[in-house]
């Protein structure tokens, strides 16, 4: 607790504050059905907030402030198991005591927000930790974005600075980048640009097939060879999400990136990975070290799991002064977060070969195996995945029977989300918080809800 106000009261306080909130937070370890007189709180507040919004909520979700680890409260009482996390954020679990002591912390600073102009502690020592963690690579600068979108357009700006004329873009088929006037024309899916006009050129090709392995690379690389034929050497990057979150978790090799890399840099192209969602989520902190391409990266965007957003690059891809600036870096609180969220990680025996985070993944993916190839035995067409990033099939896996299944899902207290379309997967964000006996109680919940649906 260096920065803010300190004096040894507050210290006192700060301490008995931290173990209050914890010991209170702590309650929240189980499973739980609504409180019955709690069921109209939250079928009213939501139906409230849907008119506010102009649209309905996929799940009857309101949180109440409380839940740990794995475990969430929502209004009406019932606690759930959150697999899914804010989409990603959470990854270690609710209030966890790195939560709560970013939050006090940042209440003994004089303000909310950091922000650009007038510099604070929290963003330089961020950077400095985030920095200190790519050392292999060539990435020596960091830029706070407040959304990962954003941190998508800092990116494409200074790419198309550097190599001005040439805007074009290639990015890849499934992807998502956000929706950002620039980042929805990266993001594959039309429907999500709907009557939307077209901002920028991006060219989409082909990802890992992992049902083809050996003729993944080849494949892609003729896309790549008919981009240049069609357009000429027009491109400035090439960005790629190396897990694909929204796709459903697809994934290559290093061969894989590596040839695609290899063929980007052979033709003067950047290479721009967006990390918005696999960051600190596979065996090493960023999934481009783990698959050891840190000597490709040019551009690499954050977001999610550090609490707050932002764009690595290069010494060479320095932009000119005015090119990117705005009011916000992010919350003081997010700040301390983020740094202590990176050193816990890198510091505990998280990633590697052996470390938590294969571990768990291993432990669902045997679980998986058993289900499949036991009660469930031709219920679950598919289960991977990486790390804390897993996805599963079930029946036909129709975007109809997976939302099916989610919901029931929901009722029997697991909260998951989809990915993919036709086939249409299920998708956990993993927190680190599950415990083995969190796990048998998952697949428990699993095996019941799918013999229940498909
Ligand atoms: C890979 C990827 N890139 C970019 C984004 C956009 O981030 P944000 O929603 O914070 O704008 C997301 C969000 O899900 C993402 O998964």
């Amino acid at each position: 607790m260096a920065i803010g106000v300190q004096s040894n009261e507050i210290h006192d306080h700060f301490n008995k504050l931290f173990s209050a909130i914890l010991i209170e937070q702590q309650k929240y370890d189980h499973i739980k059905a609504a409180d019955q007189e709690k069921r109209e709180i939250l079928t009213q507040k939501l139906k409230e907030f849907e008119q506010l919004k102009g649209r309905g909520f996929f799940y009857p979700f309101m949180a109440s402030g409380r839940g740990h680890g794995p475990f969430v409260e929502l209004i009406d009482g019932s606690i759930k198991y959150d697999l899914i996390n804010a989409i990603g954020v959470n990854l270690l679990g609710h209030s966890h005591p790195i939560y709560i002591k970013a939050n006090l912390e940042a209440a003994t600073s004089d303000t909310m927000m950091a922000g650009n102009l007038l510099s604070y502690q929290e963003p330089y020592e961020l950077s400095q930790t985030l920095l200190n963690a790519v050392k292999k690579s060539k990435l020596k600068h960091f830029w706070f974005s407040c959304s990962g979108s954003f941190a998508g357009d800092t990116a494409l700006k200074i790419l198309w600075q550097k190599k001005a004329p040439n805007y074009r873009l290639i990015a890849f088929q499934k992807s998502f980048a956000g929706r950002s006037i620039a980042m929805q024309d990266v993001t594959y899916n039309p429907a999500y640009r709907e009557g939307m006009p077209q901002t920028i050129s991006v060219d989409h090709v082909p990802h890992f097939d992992y049902k083809n392995p050996e003729k993944s690379l080849e494949m892609t690389l003729d896309a790549l060879d008919d981009l240049i034929k069609k357009n000429g050497n027009t491109y400035c990057a090439i960005t790629i999400e190396l897990i694909q979150g929204e796709a459903g978790f697809i994934y290559g090799t290093k061969e894989y990136y590596e040839g695609i890399f290899k063929w980007a840099k052979s033709h003067g192209i950047y290479v721009w990975v967006d990390e918005v969602q696999s960051f600190a989520r596979t065996h090493e902190l960023f999934a481009f070290q783990m698959f050891g391409l840190d000597e490709y990266v040019d551009v690499v965007t954050v977001g999610k799991v550090l609490q707050a957003c932002g764009t690595f690059y290069t010494e060479e891809l320095n932009p000119k002064p005015g090119l990117i600036a705005g009011t916000f870096n992010g919350s003081i609180a997010s700040m301390n977060a983020g740094k202590a969220i990176v050193r816990y990680l890198t510091e505990g025996n998280f990633y590697g070969e052996n470390g938590r985070i294969k571990e768990i993944e291993e432990l669902f993916k045997s679980q998986f195996k058993r289900l499949s190839e036991g009660s469930c035995k031709g219920k679950i067409p598919y289960y991977g995945g990486v790390g804390t990033m897993l996805s599963f099939e079930v029946g036909d896996a129709t975007t109809e029977t997976t939302n099916k299944f989610m919901k029931t899902l929901f009722e029997n207290g697991i909260i998951s989300f989809s990915a993919g379309k036709e086939p249409t997967r299920v998708r956990f964000l993993l927190p680190l918080s599950l415990l083995e006996e969190h796990i048998q109680e998952i697949f428990s919940i699993l095996e019941r809800t799918i013999l229940e649906v498909i």
